[in-house]
């Protein structure tokens, strides 16, 4: 299994991302996240421009809607050869199956499906409160991530502090893709739970997903590599 670091293109517009990415000019490519931010901003050409470079690419849309409208807003996104999407597990079995169903070409070829669990913005108390789930939170991100399963999609989204509930519930194939991570010797920013490269290797994240240690860094490039030297040992 293809684990990898992603760095999340949390950019404002197309100008900034693509002056970010010519850091990386003869350089390995990195694994991209493109996030709402900058999609509903530039559209899918952005998507196009970053694929043509070279670029695999992890579209964080997450889709919650009913399932035929799920269904067929993934099969646009298929058709931009992105590499991940993703949907709130929320929206069901039936809509995850759905979105499993759009996304997959003619060809029998898909991009891999990622279903959110629960986000870590979310509390137990709020999830509990507002939302009226009176299950406990991580019997809720393991419920959540054993439908996505039943429903036939590769993985979750979690925190690296979940990653090893889940591939214990899950199975070990099944993917976590796991944001919130920092170098020990830096800043959390708004980030609570969070974890370095390294530790997120050996609870078991696939994918590591990091923002502003490396889009913020002095070096972009020398961060990116880091996080690359941890998590990958290489
Ligand atoms: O800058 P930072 O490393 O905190 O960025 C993390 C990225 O992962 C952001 O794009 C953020 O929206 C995303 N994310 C997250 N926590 C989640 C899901 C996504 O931090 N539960």
């Amino acid at each position: 299994m293809a684990k990898d670091v992603i760095i999340a293109c949390d950019f404002a517009g197309r100008r900034q991302t693509l002056d970010f990415l010519d850091a990386f000019e003869g350089h390995r490519k990195p694994f991209l996240k493109i996030g709402m931010e900058l999609f509903y901003a530039e559209g899918p050409d952005i998507v196009r421009e970053i694929k043509r470079r070279g670029h695999p690419v992890f579209l964080d849309l997450k889709l919650h809607d009913i399932p035929n409208t799920v269904k067929k807003a993934m099969r646009v996104l298929s058709a931009l050869d992105v590499d991940i999407v993703n949907v709130h597990a929320a929206g069901t079995i039936e809509m995850m199956r759905a979105a499993l169903e759009g996304l997959t070409r003619e060809d029998g070829t898909r991009p891999l499906l990622i279903a959110v669990t629960q986000l870590t913005s979310t509390s137990e108390e709020r999830m509990q409160r507002e939302l009226l789930i009176g299950a406990g939170i991580n019997d809720t991100i393991v419920k959540y991530a054993q439908n996505a399963r039943e429903a036939g999609l590769d993985g979750v989204v979690c925190s690296p502090l979940e990653a090893a509930m889940v591939k214990q519930a899950c199975g070990p194939e099944f993917l976590t893709i796991t944001p919130g991570i920092r170098f020990a010797d830096a800043a959390k920013d708004d980030q609570v739970r969070i974890t370095t490269p390294a530790r997120a290797r050996e609870i078991g994240s696939d994918y590591i997903v990091v923002g502003r240690p490396v889009t913020a860094a002095p070096d972009p490039v020398a961060a990116y590599d880091r996080c690359v030297q941890e998590f990958l040992n290489q």
